[in-house]
């Protein structure tokens, strides 16, 4: 089966870029399904780090084709940036192929965004602020303004002059702010038109093809499972379907067609943006004390867990092998990568969540009820760690430390998900690819 899902289990930012990039080079096309430029990926490209937001991160390599498929919301001016960005590294993007589908982030989005959260005061959701909530809005209610729109000049000045009519009062008379004119629209995004034209393309049709011609496509996730619509922790999620089953609508491709589903866990977890967080080890500055906010601190520091897309101090806490499980279940992973395992060699012990304990009740699955996650407390196993012994160099399961081994089996029996591939730094090649993985990797070949 030639297609591979690869998804964030966590809350985002679990290094799904760098696995993308490293695993890529297998693969004919590299296919953005959901989300926009929320997203930040980090790819090592030679001694440039580059933080991609909206292009897939198989783009480096020119073997593969890029292609930003229907589920994904576009800022077509962070888009044309991204490329020039990238040409400038001397990566090409030539081969991009952006969904007719795919839905255009408008200005009015983006104001909206900031708009509704500063209404929601102290129960902000902590967006991006880049449009993407608004955007799936309009989506869902049919009046949004799509990519094919965007290139016929006489329709989108209708979608826009009708956009506004209903968003310039809602701006103006709730927000009190500023409104728009179609002309200053137009005279911002047609430009855009002219650059992207020859990229937008019936990119279901392309895949669907490539398909048939047994060509290997990789769906490459943004966000993570507790941020998804429909299984995360709503409301304080994103707007798309981050879960594997997004892979299918937003790019147009059957179920059937999905052979492996690579879940790219954390050594730890981080989280930016408001909501739960059982295992959240609380910064001083967020009310936190003692050994926690140490420790936290220095998950923060170590992993330098810093937000790629708004530099936001991300929210660290210890592995949850609850959430592990429940994404296992919600996206059918068949292999976990583990990252960032690096980052624990500062700690003398290791703990790992097992489960949450609330009114006196255990929880070891994934509560029902939003108020149980909410006053959630972490029920710990505490690990012997590996103090001081640096990863990053290894790349044979069998010369990690014992205690390190033990905690990567321990993480798997809770899971219940072998994990193929184990992150030791943010290069490429800083991965150890243990052997089901090999094999999948021929089977796919064969
Ligand atoms: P993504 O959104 O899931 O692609 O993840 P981000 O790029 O937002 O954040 C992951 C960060 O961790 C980036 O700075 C990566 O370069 C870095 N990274 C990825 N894997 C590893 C690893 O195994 N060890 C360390 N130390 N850093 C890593
Ligand atoms: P990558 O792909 C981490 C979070 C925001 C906020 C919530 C909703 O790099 O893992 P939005 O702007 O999407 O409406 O914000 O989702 N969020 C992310 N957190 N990594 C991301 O992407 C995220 N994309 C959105 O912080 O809590
Ligand atoms: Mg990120």
């Amino acid at each position: 089966m030639p297609s591979t899902v690869l998804v964030g289990t966590q809350w985002g930012d679990e290094g799904k870029g760098k696995i993308t990039d490293l695993i890529s080079r297998d693969f004919d096309y590299v296919v953005r399904f959901q989300g926009g430029n929320n997203a930040g990926h980090t790819v090592i490209h030679g001694d440039t780090k580059l933080a991609l937001h909206l292009m897939p991160s198989g783009v480096v390599h020119p073997d593969a084709v890029p292609v930003i498929g229907n589920g994904v919301v576009v800022d077509p001016g962070v888009l044309v940036k991204e490329m020039a960005l990238l040409e400038g590294e001397g990566i090409s993007c030539d081969k991009l192929r952006i969904s007719c589908d795919a839905h255009v982030i408008m200005p009015y989005h983006k104001a909206l965004d900031g708009a509704e959260e500063k209404r929601l005061g102290t129960n902000q959701i902590g967006t991006t602020k880049r449009g993407i909530g608004p955007c799936y809005q309009d989506k869902a209610a049919r009046r949004g303004i799509r990519m094919q729109d965007l290139l016929d000049e006489k329709i989108f000045r209708l979608k826009v002059e009708t956009a506004l009519a209903q968003k310039n009062p809602i701006l103006s008379k709730i927000y009190g702010l500023q409104t728009y004119t179609v002309e200053e629209i137009c005279e911002e995004y047609l430009p855009y038109a002219r650059i992207l034209r020859d990229h937008v393309w019936e990119t279901a049709q392309l895949l669907s093809k490539a398909l048939r011609q047994g060509k290997n496509i990789l769906f490459e996730g943004a966000q993570g499972t507790m941020l998804d619509i429909d299984h995360g922790t709503y409301p304080y999620v994103t707007s798309s379907s981050c879960v594997a089953g997004g892979a299918c609508t937003g790019a147009g491709v059957g179920p059937g067609e999905i052979g492996r589903v690579l879940g790219i866990q954390k050594a730890y977890v981080t989280r930016v943006g408001g909501g739960p967080f059982p295992t959240e080890l609380k910064f001083a500055e967020d009310g936190g004390t003692g050994q926690d906010a140490a420790d936290g601190e220095t998950l923060c520091q170590e992993g330098h867990e810093y937000g790629v897309t708004t530099g936001r101090k991300r929210r660290c806490g210890w592995f949850d092998a609850v959430i592990a499980r429940y994404a296992a279940q919600v996206n059918g992973l068949t292999h976990v990568a583990l990252t960032k395992l690096d980052v624990l060699s500062a700690f003398d012990t290791i703990k790992v969540c097992v489960a949450y304990e609330c009114d006196g009740k255990e929880y070891d699955y994934f509560p029902m009820q939003q108020s149980v996650l909410f006053h959630a407390k972490p029920v710990y196993e505490e690990l012997p760690g590996w103090k001081g012994h640096d990863l990053s160099g290894v790349r044979d399961y069998m010369e990690l430390p014992v205690n390190t081994r033990r905690y990567i089996e321990y993480l798997e029996e809770l899971g219940g998900v072998p994990m193929s591939l184990i992150s030791v730094g943010p290069d490429r090649d800083q991965t150890i690819i243990r052997e089901d993985w090999l094999e999948a990797e021929a089977d796919m070949a064969r």
